[in-house]
């Protein structure tokens, strides 16, 4: 009787044992979810398209910025645009198009026309309805090529 009682205090304290150590070993494994490129968090290609024909569409209605844009070439633009945020925010695409100091050299962009095309840009991602988080992740990685832009 006393084996038995002793065999089931043991065999308890080793299922208690496992069940840490299988609790235990469970947490060391299960690493933090990694969170969601930005490119997923806005929804992909196809949801970057619909912000960039947003933001297109504010900037060729901005008459402080939209004379800039009279001779260029819109669908081109608009693929850059798409490929290159697509691209800047983890996503599965390749930009092909000039490097931003190249593509805007000549043009003598000010800070306020810089600031027109953010603000633009803003009002395409609230209609799109992006997240704040999103929207200022993105605003900053856009901002970030700003010297490249500005004053070439
Ligand atoms: C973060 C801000 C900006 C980004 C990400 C951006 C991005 C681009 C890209 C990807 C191109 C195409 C380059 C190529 O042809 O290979 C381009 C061209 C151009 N950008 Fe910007 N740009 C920005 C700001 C501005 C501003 C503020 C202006 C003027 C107000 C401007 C005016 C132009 C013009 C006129 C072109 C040439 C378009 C054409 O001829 O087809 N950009 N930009």
């Amino acid at each position: 009787m006393r084996t038995i009682r002793f065999m089931l205090v043991a065999a308890l304290a080793a299922s208690t044992v496992t069940t840490v150590a299988c609790g235990g070993g469970k947490k060391a494994t299960t690493a933090p979810a990694a969170e969601k490129s930005l490119y997923d968090r806005l929804g992909g290609k196809d949801a970057i398209t619909a912000v960039v024909g947003l933001f297109l569409g504010n900037v060729v209605a901005d008459t402080r910025i939209n004379a800039r844009f009279a001779n260029a070439d819109a669908k081109g633009l608009q693929t850059k645009l798409v490929d290159q945020i697509c691209m800047a925010t983890g996503g599965p695409c390749k930009y092909e198009g000039k490097d931003m100091k190249t593509a805007h050299t000549g043009m003598k962009i000010s800070e306020e026309e810089f600031g027109a095309m953010v603000e633009d840009l803003v009002k395409a991602l609230e209609t799109a309805k992006v997240g704040e988080k999103e929207k200022t992740e993105l605003l900053g990685a856009l901002g970030g090529m700003k010297g490249d832009i500005v004053g070439q």
